[in-house]
């Protein structure tokens, strides 16, 4: 039997860890209100500091923090055209909205492309269809070196942008925090991301109006001006104050531990030799705060023989983000609100690409362990 089995994540507190968060535990106590309370305004706090943003918003999750957004912009019969390889929870908030989805391609660098935005675009003035929202997503805090193209395009022609910035907290492209680019974003603080706490999120806005509305709509959609009454569909999207207390403990150590991701990554880099697999670096000006590691192998079975490799050898496979675009899930091309498109660079990105473990726990002999396997596969 080979050596122990290295896992998928392996998150850890330290005695100084677990004391701060039964600090902040404790307050959630003392004040019992349980929810969406003193600790998640001080969440939102702490995350426009680090972002330097000014208008966060705690929310239960990813998913509900991006269906809070699509309801807010109101894109119900409206296309949103968004990058196609992304988790099914993008496009299930798309669709809780009422959207129509249009899968945008990615760019031979992998991100989102600004010309297949134009055709997108261009196909849905052709269809009479009006487009409410481009949504691109940082995979893996990689965003396109296009993205203030992006962002021109989406202001000449008033459309809403939305990043899903669940795996990119504190990545940045030309000294601009990912997540603070679009006109909203949603950033994921689930269990295995740069900051965790299990199940929890934070949507960030671009000035105070969309802050209240988003506010309104974490809340079933209550009515600015009349107490009691509820303007809009919408549903209960607030965090919970324990998950605000983990998050903020997380916050606190984040630096440190996106600095030991960001040295996994590096190792990655510099020690993986071979032409059959290419380490994936980020465009020009972004730094990530590397949720992941990628390699884009030159073709599908030599990224499947590698996971069938690390699978005798007990590495986990961190998991490809992610090997099915939502271009082939059924749940999105069997609805009537969906444009089929040709997504050629998507396709090759799903197929071929791979994400060995890295996360803060893991230590340098199992990284070196990693890369040895992956050096004797493809050399
Ligand atoms: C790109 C992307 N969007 C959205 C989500 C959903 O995040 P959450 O689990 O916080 O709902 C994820 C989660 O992995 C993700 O990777």
């Amino acid at each position: 039997m080979d050596k122990d089995p290295i896992r998928i994540f392996n998150i850890s507190y330290s005695d100084k860890d677990k004391t701060r968060i039964h600090e902040l535990v404790d307050r959630v106590i003392d004040e019992a209100f349980l929810t969406n309370h003193t600790l998640c305004r001080e969440l939102e706090e702490k995350v426009n500091s680090l972002q330097k943003s000014l208008y966060s918003i705690a929310t239960s999750s990813a998913t509900t923090g991006l269906e809070a957004v699509f309801r807010t912009i109101n894109v119900r019969n409206k296309a949103v055209i968004v990058q196609a390889n992304t988790f099914i929870a993008t496009a299930h908030a798309i669709q809780a909205a009422g959207g129509i989805i249009v899968p945008l391609d990615l760019s031979k660098e992998y991100v989102a492309s600004y010309n297949d935005l134009l055709r997108a675009y261009a196909k849905c003035n052709e269809l009479d269809i009006e487009v409410a929202a481009i949504c691109v997503v940082n995979i893996s805090g990689r965003a396109s070196e296009k993205i203030f193209k992006i962002k021109e395009f989406s202001e000449e022609h008033n459309i809403v942008l939305v990043e899903d910035n669940a795996q990119g907290f504190l990545s940045s492209i030309n000294n601009k925090f990912l997540g603070t680019i679009g006109n909203y974003s949603v950033t994921s603080f689930q269990t295995t991301k740069v900051v965790a706490c299990g199940e929890g999120g934070i949507i960030n806005c671009d000035n105070e109006e969309r802050q209240v509305n988003i506010r309104n709509n974490i809340f079933f959609g209550k009515s600015k001006s009349i107490p009691r009454l509820f303007d809009y569909e919408s549903g209960n999207f607030k965090l919970s104050e324990m998950n605000a207390a983990l998050a903020i403990a997380d916050l606190e150590r984040c630096k440190d531990r996106i600095k030991r991701r960001q040295e996994i990554n590096a190792f990655y880099k510099e020690n993986v030799k071979s032409k059959f697999i290419k380490f994936l670096p980020s465009p020009k000006g972004n730094i990530s705060s590397n949720y992941k590691t990628l390699f884009v192998a030159n073709d599908p079975l030599i990224t499947k023989g590698i996971e069938m490799l690390f699978k005798e050898k007990r590495i986990a496979m961190t998991g490809s983000v992610y090997r099915e675009p939502i271009s082939v899930q059924p749940r999105v091309i069997e609805s009537r609100k969906y444009l089929a498109r040709e997504l050629t660079n998507t396709a090759k990105f799903c197929n071929c690409h791979f994400a060995p473990p890295n996360y803060p726990e893991l230590k340098d002999e199992e990284i070196s362990r990693i890369v040895d396997t992956l050096n004797k596969f493809v050399s």
